[in-house]
């Protein structure tokens, strides 16, 4: 029989899962590593820390699964996107990598689109403006900011990109992850020669660009016996996270829209041609279907200001959830749901890392607005998921105004279990929105992608015919949806009142 690993290289953590041809999952295992706050506002991570991830949760799932290593055809790789892995002359890791939600790049933004000719030259060059946490102004921070570690620069490579050196000896990426490089031409799907020169930036330092189903390289036998596989095992492009989460639901074809409540909140849709939105407030990147792209809209902090608020405000909740052995997340949403829709006028913003869509404003910062007497916990946590839930809104509604149709809505990410979150979601939208039979998420996307390139289907379209199907769906509640109408605007008002207090805050 022959199976795929998917493996996805996350923030909080490395997920592996091992499937057959089919979808089917045969086994899982996650394991976590810290991420580094260096300063505020700063994230970083040890590519050391995901490798062993890697190592580790393989070697489970092989366990777990009882599977004969023989049989691992191919491994898909997925990670989060835009982090930067800055490699030395002998492909040692020079410093720790700089991640998705780092803030520390607003100059070399600027620098950027000085350099590229303006903003819409360089949304003309590579698709997206400069955004704070995309790879190139993390280039351009090591050349401005440690020059002694940018002399020794001879390549840079995202996270998934970094492992998969690890396990081929490639240089190898793939046009989903690439895009959010700021480096690649995304109309054709390569490097953007134009903007590299503008940026005084060397080609060799990138990776070579697949698509995602292509095979980059076989496992070199040094990976092969660390990770218990053998040397037949192929390594597919794979898809940064958003991407193959986008595939592990399905978002194959126009039309369909996924959202995922993870520590960032994505708002993922298909398109044949390459859409742009003028304004740069949501990305347009390749997808990891072949020779088509994407637009999607990202909140930094999503299901993390949740997890935020675990973790700093909900002592007594985590002491009871370990007492019933009962996830404490569902003891904060069945505490939300006794309090009425709309949190009786409190207002939740999520920018705890500043924010991408559709503000891009590295200083915006949380906030509770409304606050009374009468407010207890519950609303807190309440006006915390309709905060994450209309920054989502942000971005369906830029869609909208953009012509793109959303005919379907599919909720995935790990807020997305929850039946609270999704109802919310439906009522906030004012859309339908279904679950899915896997809510596996990017690894498994990864997966899927390996079962292509293994040569079990012709493209990605017919691996998730078979593999990918809605299981429930909730409608809107006409009540709440109306009272959510009446919010969402106050909500959209609110940052545009303080925006200017929050550059304040940000000079102090
Ligand atoms: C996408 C993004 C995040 C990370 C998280 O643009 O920055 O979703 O990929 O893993």
């Amino acid at each position: 029989m022959n199976i795929y690993l998917g493996i996805d290289i996350g923030t909080s953590g490395t997920k592996t899962l091992a499937i057959q041809a089919d979808g089917t999952i045969l086994a899982r295992a996650t394991a976590f590593y810290p991420c580094f706050v260096p300063q505020p506002l700063w994230s970083e991570q040890n590519p050391d820390d995901w490798f062993a991830a890697v190592i580790k949760t393989v070697r489970q799932v092989l366990e777990q699964g009882k599977i004969a290593k023989e049989d691992v055809k191919a491994i898909g790789l997925s990670g989060q996107m835009h982090g930067s892995v800055f490699l030395d002359k002998n492909h040692k890791v020079i410093r720790n990598a700089i991640l998705w939600n780092d803030q520390r790049t607003v100059k070399e933004c600027e620098e950027i689109e000085r350099l590229a000719g303006g903003r819409d030259s360089l949304i003309s060059m590579v698709a997206n403006p400069a955004m704070t946490g995309f790879t190139a102004p993390k280039i351009l921070w090591l050349r401005n900011k440690e020059p002694e570690n940018y002399e020794k620069l001879s390549k840079v490579l995202l996270p998934k990109d970094e492992i998969r050196r690890r396990l081929t000896g490639e240089f190898a990426t793939e046009v989903s992850d690439a895009s959010g490089m700021l480096l690649l031409d995304v109309a054709h799907r390569q490097w953007s020669q134009p903007l590299l020169s503008a940026l005084q930036l060397d080609k060799n330092l990138l990776a070579t660009v697949y698509e995602s189903e292509e095979i980059t390289g076989n496992l070199t036998k040094e990976a092969a016996e660390l990770l218990g596989l053998t040397t037949n095992c192929q390594v597919v492009g794979g898809a940064g996270d958003c991407a193959a989460g986008a595939v592990g639901n399905g978002i194959v074809r126009s039309g369909i829209l996924s959202t995922s409540i993870g520590t960032s909140g994505v708002m993922f849709i298909h398109s044949d041609e390459m859409k742009l939105d003028q304004q740069g407030r949501v990305h347009t990147f390749c997808h990891a279907v072949h020779g088509k792209w994407h637009m999607m809209g990202v909140n930094l902090s999503s299901g993390g200001s949740l997890q935020w608020f675990r973790n700093n405000l909900c002592d007594s909740l985590l002491e009871e959830a370990k007492k019933q052995n009962r996830d404490v997340y569902e003891l904060m949403t069945a505490e939300a749901e006794k309090t009425p829709v709309g949190a009786e006028g409190l207002f939740f913003l999520p920018y705890l890392s500043g924010e991408r869509t559709p503000h891009a404003d590295p200083n915006a910062r949380g906030a509770f607005i409304g606050l009374t007497l009468a407010h207890a916990r519950g609303h807190l946590i309440r006006s915390i998921m309709e905060g994450v839930t209309f920054s989502m809104r942000d971005s369906l509604e830029i869609f909208r105004s953009l012509n793109v149709p959303v005919e379907e809505i599919r909720a995935g990410g790990g807020g997305s279990r929850s039946p609270f979150w999704r109802q919310m979601q439906a009522d906030v939208f004012g859309q339908r929105v279904s679950t899915l039979n896997s809510d596996e998420g990017a690894a498994f996307g990864a997966a899927l992608l390996a079962t292509v390139g293994g040569g079990e289907y012709q493209n990605i379209e017919d691996a998730c015919q078979v593999a990918v199907s809605t299981v429930q769906t909730v409608s809107p509640i006409p009540e709440n949806q109306k009272i959510y109408q009446k919010s969402f605007p106050i909500y959209q008002q609110l940052y545009r009142s303080l925006k200017n207090d929050f550059q304040t805050i940000a000079q102090l």
